[in-house]
């Protein structure tokens, strides 16, 4: 079975919660348990925060958009979801930086630093392109049903 799913949304804090859900309910097909379910709704919040509170920086305006793309494999009971999550914000200048834990360019009392960290935690694959001043695309790809991380590296 291959499916896939678009959406391109405002970049608005509410949408946030929207866009978790919407990858949940499209991973539903995939048969995840609740805690690879928690893990999908984690990661895609970390990376659609990103968008809206660096890429944009909490600016409201229509132009300023995060598109999800999701694609979903299955076969004989293991499935395995593809999620891209692209702005076209500021774009991050220095990618090995950013993704160091405890790393944020806003105050450490607002933000903790540690959403790369827990994308690349919460899923099996995680990569992140990115063009200053044109935006950026996180890829994440979920396992599902076959064990998590310890079976991919087997
Ligand atoms: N989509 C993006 N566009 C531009 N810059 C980004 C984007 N995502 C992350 N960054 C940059 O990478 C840094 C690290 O991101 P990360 O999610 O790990 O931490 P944070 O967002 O600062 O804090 P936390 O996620 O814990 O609230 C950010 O502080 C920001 O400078
Ligand atoms: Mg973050």
């Amino acid at each position: 079975m291959k499916n896939y799913m678009k959406l391109e949304i405002a970049a608005i804090s509410e949408n946030e919660s929207f866009a978790r859900s919407a990858v949940a309910a499209f991973a539903l097909n995939l048969n995840p348990s609740l805690s690879e379910l928690s893990d999908i709704k984690t990661a895609v919040s970390e990376a659609v925060t990103n968008c809206i509170v660096h890429a944009y920086k909490g600016k409201r305006s229509p132009e300023n958009k995060i598109f999800i793309d999701c694609r979903a494999e299955a076969e004989q009971g293991e499935g395995v979801l593809h999620i891209d999550v692209t702005d076209f914000g500021c774009g991050i200048e220095n990618l090995d930086e950013a993704m160091q834990p405890f790393f944020t360019t806003l105050s450490p009392n607002e933000r903790a630093g540690m959403g790369f960290t827990i994308m690349q935690a919460f899923t099996n694959s995680f990569s992140a392109r990115s063009v200053k001043g044109e935006g950026t695309t996180i890829s994440m790809i979920k396992k599902i049903g076959a064990g998590g991380k310890e079976e991919l590296n087997a």
